[in-house]
């Protein structure tokens, strides 16, 4: 069997941080299992280097794009060699192959006549030259007359408008008054695929049922038909230019997954001897020599992107679609989302630089990850006891009590209990889990395991064995059992730690390279001198690497449109100035509710704000506007759950619709961190809250 698995292409604006390596561990992790299975994988990523950002932070920088890109990558590239992720081909979205894909692609759209042309007006920088997206437009709020608000809502007042509104309104740009100006667009026709995009999303297995549910729930709406998607955005862009619209580039979002192609095309161009494209990923009507896979691994955020648009563009193009796409979900550190004003947004190269191994992290984040697309929580005290004890304590030490005992292997393997031949057996289950992204259940199996095997050790005791030379062939077999018991720890373990398993393989004189290496134990080979394999975690390290921030964290924002803000979260955070005292009478004319949500979908050119429909059991439904999307980019997560609403509060009319209510959230950090609040099990809608 043949795979072709790709990682999210990480945007070339900013540096490697944790988020993304759970990500890529996920990825390498399941590539090593499937390698030690005997199927040929590819292992494919890119950088994302197209887009206004890259534009933006090349300016910022004074550097020319490619400049950026250049450095941006290299350092990309190690800084993901240097946690062991065994990329394939690392390439770069603007590569020769990836244009070349990009425009026979769409020269297939357009063909099918899935491409429509209309103008959009936007706010133009006359200076800069520039179109500008609405966080690129600075000015007074119309409605309540606050300075320095941004172009699409206000953050004092919370009113959302279009940049076209604001008053005084200046380029971030170049400073200049904004003018209107109109231009043409392309759009993709996404509508035209509607019916294939309903069976491929619904029937084809290549989505969880969770997911094809919430896809279906929030766009394949019957009676709504998608909407058109704009591609294309006028210069000056940072992108490939499309042929058949002079002056016009393709949305970053277009030749973003296309990076895929042009990454393994590039790959493919290494070896063309060995590697053809189409029996990695083909088009329709070529047969690949082996059977193929073709799986994408991405996070939550950028579901709609890899399960809508692309397999759109892909399908109108006659491309072969994705087997699967695996989705996971956020990395948090202790409890709440990264932070970079509590210090908690942490670079990869950052944790590298405090002297921290990162086999530990590997470890600890396969041990999390389980196949679901919840958020991931990086508990740091968690974190240094469970690769101290697991890693540590359980796996190394065993090699470390025995290899110094004797200086090779019995010929004939012990009477163990039946504990390799157990482990043994347990290598299929371990090897489902991997296989299904669920190495946490792998690792646990894997720890059971372990548990075993000290149980041995500390039944034969081998360090009492030595003191006693009547006894050696005793501590011949005892060692014999223990140091094949952690051997076959270590082939379980590959995946996730390569390099233990090479150390094993070399401590033993038995490289590891395959799953069937746990079956058998190795018998009569040379112990080679221990050399040490991995310390303890060093809390003071770990320490480290929360560094508080320099700056202060930006003033605490307002709440959003229909949330109340009520505390800020966790610790490090700015204090928020305590409101002046109420009385309870004060308190009481708030009229706070359980509801439970309905539907909650997002609202178009609103990007905060989140439409919910909610149960307020005898008060009925009501429908609220909240500003509360960016933190909950999957809406769908929150269908079905409890929440806290104030009930009394006066209807709000706001352009998209009416509100009527607030739903109470805490906030006050990054734009992000928005949180609402629910209450225990048991709460019923409509409850009085007080
Ligand atoms: O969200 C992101 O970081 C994007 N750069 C991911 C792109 S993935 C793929 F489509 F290229
Ligand atoms: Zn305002």
């Amino acid at each position: 069997m043949r795979h072709l698995v790709t990682a999210a292409l990480p945007y070339v604006t900013g540096d490697i941080h944790l988020g993304h390596l759970v990500e890529h561990v996920q990825c390498d992790l399941w590539v090593r299992f499937r390698k030690m299975q005997g199927d040929e994988v590819v292992f494919l990523c890119a950088d994302d280097v197209h887009g206004t950002g890259t534009m933006l932070t090349a300016r910022k920088r004074g550097l020319p794009e490619s400049t950026l890109i250049a450095e941006l990558g290299a350092a990309h590239v190690k800084d993901f060699k240097d946690f062991g992720i065994a990329h394939d081909h690392y390439g770069s979205t603007d590569s020769p192959s990836a244009k070349a894909f990009v425009e026979a692609i769409w020269s297939r759209i357009s063909a099918g006549g899935h491409v429509a042309r209309r103008s959009v007006t936007q706010l133009y920088d006359p200076v800069a030259g520039s179109f500008l997206a609405d966080r690129f437009v600075k000015g007074t709020c119309p409605k309540c007359g606050s300075a320095d608000q941004y172009g699409d809502a206000c953050e004092k007042c919370n009113a959302t408008y279009s940049p076209s509104e604001l008053k005084d309104a200046r380029s971030v740009l170049s400073g200049a008054v904004p003018e209107l100006r109109s231009a043409d667009h392309c759009f993709i026709k996404l509508e035209d695929f509607r019916s294939f995009l309903d069976a491929w999303t619904q029937s084809s297995g290549a989505l969880s049922g969770p997911i094809a549910r919430w896809i279906k729930g929030a766009f394949l709406i019957d009676g709504e038909p998608l909407r058109d998607w704009d591609v294309s955005r006028p210069a000056p862009y940072f992108g490939f230019e499309i042929p058949d619209a002079p002056g016009n580039y393709f949305y970053v979002w277009v030749d973003a997954p296309v990076g895929y192609l042009g990454s393994l095309a590039d790959w493919c161009a290494q070896d063309p001897g060995h590697r053809k494209r189409q029996d990695w990923w083909p088009m329709v009507g070529e047969t690949p020599t082996e059977p193929l896979r073709i799986h994408h691994v991405i996070g939550k955020d950028i579901t709609y992107f890899h399960t809508l648009f692309w397999p759109a563009m892909l399908h109108a193009s006659g491309w072969r679609l994705p087997d699967r796409i695996r989705i996971h979900g956020w990395l948090t550190v202790d409890g709440d989302k990264m932070s970079k004003s509590r210090g908690t947004f942490i670079n990869a190269r950052t944790y590298l630089d405090v002297g921290l191994d990162p086999a530990y992290l590997r470890y600890y984040l396969a041990s999390k990850l389980n196949g679901s697309a919840d958020d991931l929580d990086l508990n740091l005290k968690e974190f240094t006891e469970k690769v101290n004890a697991d890693l540590v304590g359980k796996v190394v030490n065993l090699a470390s009590r025995c290899a110094r005992m004797i200086s090779r292997l019995d010929a004939v393997y012990p009477d163990d209990g039946g504990r390799f031949a157990t482990a043994a057996t347990e290598g299929s289950a371990i090897a489902a889990a991997y296989d299904a992204d669920d190495s946490s259940q792998a690792i646990r199996r894997i720890m059971a395991l372990a548990d075993r095997a000290n149980e041995y050790v500390e039944q034969v005791a081998p360090w009492s064995l030595k003191k006693d030379p009547a006894r050696a062939a005793e501590l011949a077999q005892a060692c014999t059992v223990a140091l094949n018991l952690f051997r076959q720890l270590t082939v379980y373990l590959a995946p996730v730690l390569p390099r233990l398993a090479e150390q094993a393989g070399e401590l033993l004189s038995a490289p590891i390279t395959r799953w069937s290496d746990a079956q058998k134990p190795i018998l009569g080979t040379a112990i080679t001198p221990f050399a040490r394999m991995l310390d303890r975690v060093d809390p003071a390290l770990v320490a480290k690497l929360v560094v508080t921030a320099a700056e202060p964290a930006a003033a605490s924002q307002p709440a959003a449109p229909g949330t109340q803000a009520v505390a800020a979260p966790s610790t490090g955070q700015p204090a928020e100035p305590l409101a002046a005292t109420i009385t309870i009478d004060d308190f009481a004319k708030i009229d706070l509710r359980v509801a439970k949500v309905l539907s909650a979908e997002e609202v178009p050119k609103a990007k905060k704000i989140l439409k919910l429909r909610v149960d307020l059991g005898s008060l009925g439904e009501r429908t609220i506007f909240a500003g509360i999307r960016l933190g909950y980019p999957a809406p769908a997560a929150l269908v079905g759950r409890l929440i806290v609403v104030c009930a009394n509060l006066a209807p709000r009319q706001m352009s998209f619709g009416t509100s009527e209510g607030m739903v109470v959230a805490a906030g006050g950090g990054e734009p992000q961190q928005i949180f609402v609040l629910s209450p225990d099990s048991g709460a019923a809608p409509g409850q009085r809250i007080g």
